[in-house]
């Protein structure tokens, strides 16, 4: 609806790259926009950035010396958009604003990676002074400048507000082939599609959900990246060249953002020295955490996850580099098999395949983790929004999102991806080719740890039988921890006593 006081629609507070693009990309949806930073550099910077860019045509943002301006330069409720770093700051900010005056029906949106958690507490904390609302954001610079993913939650009231924003700077995707609808135009934002934003749920749910799509993330990313150490390592392949084949698998299946730009990393030569940039790249990954958060909440409730936990593993192990070099002296590997030119053909068709295999898997495990903890905190997660919001604009957008969409769609329970009937015949299908390059990597001794724990999963959860008979076995032996028998009925308790010498089965 258009605005015609002379206050602004929305303010944004922290103009670091994600609150500087937000803000510039809400004015490019016809927003009036009100931004503050405690660094008058960073305000300048917007503004200047917005001269350049409409040049000859009405300004929509202004600057604020301090938040008692921006919030006197706002309609009521206000809408004031958070973009600084999770944790103290956004407290900070929240008791600045108390300060300055801010209303009990002015919404503040947490737009950080902030912990669910603590989404949840601050809701409850500031309720009566303000409505705290959180939208979690993917897709990183480029996306809050031209559409990110929106994962917005709390107080619905608060969405009615948001939500005509939120949809105009969305991602947006065509609703009939799945595929995001791009521009990277200054003041032409994309105003056609089906906008990459949804409300997920009550309080926190939007950070819950941003935080399995960072887990999901970091499988992903080191899937692409145990997929490189093969092909270079293993089949002796230069950076460039793998970089090619990622740009060949990026055409069919595996097509994602992720491919498409570890195949341009691949590919680019480092200014100082002219050898592949990766190649001079220290391997010490970093992390902020939410990839953590994701296999912690796995863990805690019980949600096998074992490829997000193991790319959170593989970073860990990176950064543990003087003790890798040290090792890499005393430890002994395998003597690489020889392979001839078609058998290296092969293999780099098998490891697509596997790559493939590897990811669906890792997105069934971040699905049923959403779906455990919405049982646990009674929310309605509504999987086919979810996957659909994910099409574009988020980092982990993939064409194959596109097939999740429309499983849940067909199925709103599904108890698992691996159920849908798309992905259980390809994954059948291509279980072979997954088998052969896990097993040329174990050959070569080349760490594979995301795409092997997926294969264990997905082999785990073909097995009617586990071998965990066994091990109830082990529990009672020497704990007395009881177990139940197949041919009894469930919840009927026995144990045997172990030491006894005549050993006798007790019911409980
Ligand atoms: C996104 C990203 C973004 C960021 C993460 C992961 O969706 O835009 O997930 O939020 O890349 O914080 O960063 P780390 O790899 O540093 O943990």
């Amino acid at each position: 609806m258009q605005n015609h006081s002379n206050l602004n629609d929305i303010g944004v507070i922290g103009l670091g790259v994600m609150g500087k693009n937000l803000a510039l990309n809400i004015a490019d949806n016809q927003y009036r926009v009100s931004v503050f930073d405690l660094d008058p550099v960073k305000v300048n910077g917007v503004l200047q950035q917005e001269k350049q860019e409409r040049v000859g045509q009405e300004l929509r943002i202004t600057g604020c010396a301090n938040l008692s301006e921006m919030l006197a330069s706002l309609t009521k409720p206000r809408i004031l958009v958070l973009s600084v770093p999770a944790g103290a700051p956004v407290d900070g900010v929240c008791a600045a604003l108390i300060s300055a005056g801010i209303e009990a029906d002015d919404i503040v949106i947490d737009t950080g990676n902030s912990l669910w958690t603590d989404t949840v507490e601050r809701e409850q904390h500031y309720q009566g002074q303000f409505i705290f609302f959180s939208s979690a954001v993917s897709g990183g610079e480029v996306g809050a400048r031209f559409g990110p993913s929106l994962m917005p939650s709390g107080d619905l009231g608060a969405w009615q507000h948001v939500a005509p924003i939120w949809k105009a700077i969305a991602a947006k995707v065509n609703p009939q082939t799945g595929l995001p609808i791009e521009r990277f135009e200054p003041g032409n934002p994309v105003t056609e599609g089906e906008p990459c934003t949804t409300y997920i749920g009550p309080a926190g749910a939007g950070h819950y959900v941003k935080m399995v799509h960072n887990g999901i993330e970091y499988a992903d990313m080191q899937l692409i990246c145990e997929a490189y150490q093969l092909l270079h390592d293993g089949l002796g392949m230069s950076a460039a060249e793998v970089g090619e084949v990622f740009e060949r698998w990026n055409q069919g299946s595996l097509n994602s953002y992720l491919m498409g730009i570890s195949a341009e990393v691949l590919k680019q030569a480092d200014p100082l020295t002219g050898k592949p940039l990766v190649e001079m790249i220290l391997d010490k990954a970093g992390q902020k955490g939410t990839g953590l958060w994701t296999a912690v909440s796995s863990l805690q409730i019980g949600c096998p996850a074992p490829t997000i936990a193991e790319a959170v593993y593989a970073r860990a192990v990176s950064t543990q580099k003087s003790l890798r070099v040290e090792l890499s002296k005393k430890l002994a590997g395998p003597l690489s098999p020889a392979m001839d030119e078609n058998q290296k053909a092969n293999l780099i068709d098998a490891l697509e395949s596997a790559l493939y295999c590897a990811k669906v898997c890792c997105y069934a495990q971040g699905f049923q983790l959403m779906a455990m903890t919405a049982l646990e905190q009674k929310w309605q997660l509504d999987f086919a929004e979810i996957a659909k919001i994910w099409r574009a604009g988020c980092i982990i957008r993939a064409t194959f999102l596109q097939s999740i969409t429309q499983a849940y769609q067909a199925d709103a329970n599904l108890s698992c991806l691996l159920m849908a009937d798309t992905f259980a015949s390809t994954l059948s299908e291509k279980q072979t080719e997954w088998r052969i390059a896990v097993a040329a990597a174990i050959m070569q001794g080349i760490p594979v740890p995301c795409i092997s724990s997926a294969l264990a999963y997905y082999d785990s959860y073909r097995s009617e039988t586990l071998p965990a008979n066994l091990l109830q076995g082990q529990r009672d032996f020497f704990g007395a921890h009881t177990f139940e028998r197949l041919d009894k009925p469930a919840g009927e308790k026995y144990h045997l006593d172990w030491s006894a010498q005549e050993r006798v089965l007790i019911k409980l």
